[in-house]
């Protein structure tokens, strides 16, 4: 009788962990997979810049904002200026195109984190 009721007591504990691991599993498909992607808004008037005047925005001059081509595109970065200004980690990938190496690593962040402020153009 006693083995039973810890035998019962065992299946339904087993039952509660079965129940917490599908529900971690589905919320990390959720945080991965399902949920919504961010769609950039894109403002009616993008002003265009060419790789040449987007140097001028490379995060030395610091009365300027802080740019980054990413596929077509110019992402003030401004806000995450400890990154990106002279001596910061990624100062490299600023005011220039630096698609190939964001669309390695790093771009997805970029994307969801500044807004668009242009156009790449070629010149
Ligand atoms: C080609 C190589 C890499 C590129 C292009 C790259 C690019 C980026 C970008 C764009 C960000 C977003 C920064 C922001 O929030 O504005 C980022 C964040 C970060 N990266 Fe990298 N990354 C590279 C390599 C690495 C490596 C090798 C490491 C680690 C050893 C690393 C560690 C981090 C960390 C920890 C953050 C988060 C920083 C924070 O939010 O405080 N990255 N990376």
């Amino acid at each position: 009788m006693k083995t039973n009721i810890t035998k019962q007591k065992a299946k339904i504990s087993m039952r509660m962990l079965a129940i917490i691991l599908i529900g971690c599993l589905i919320g990390i498909l959720y945080l991965y997979k399902w949920q919504p992607q961010k769609e950039t808004v894109l403002p009616n008037q993008l002003e265009s810049f060419t790789l040449t005047e987007l140097a001028k925005y490379n995060g030395s001059n610091p009365t300027l904002p802080i740019y980054i081509g990413l596929n077509g595109l110019v992402y003030d970065v401004s806000s995450g200026k400890k990154f990106y200004e002279q001596g910061g980690t990624y100062n490299w990938l600023a005011g220039k195109d630096s698609s190939n190496d964001l669309n390695l690593i790093g771009g997805d962040i970029i994307k969801r984190k500044y807004p668009v402020v242009g156009i790449l153009t070629t010149e």
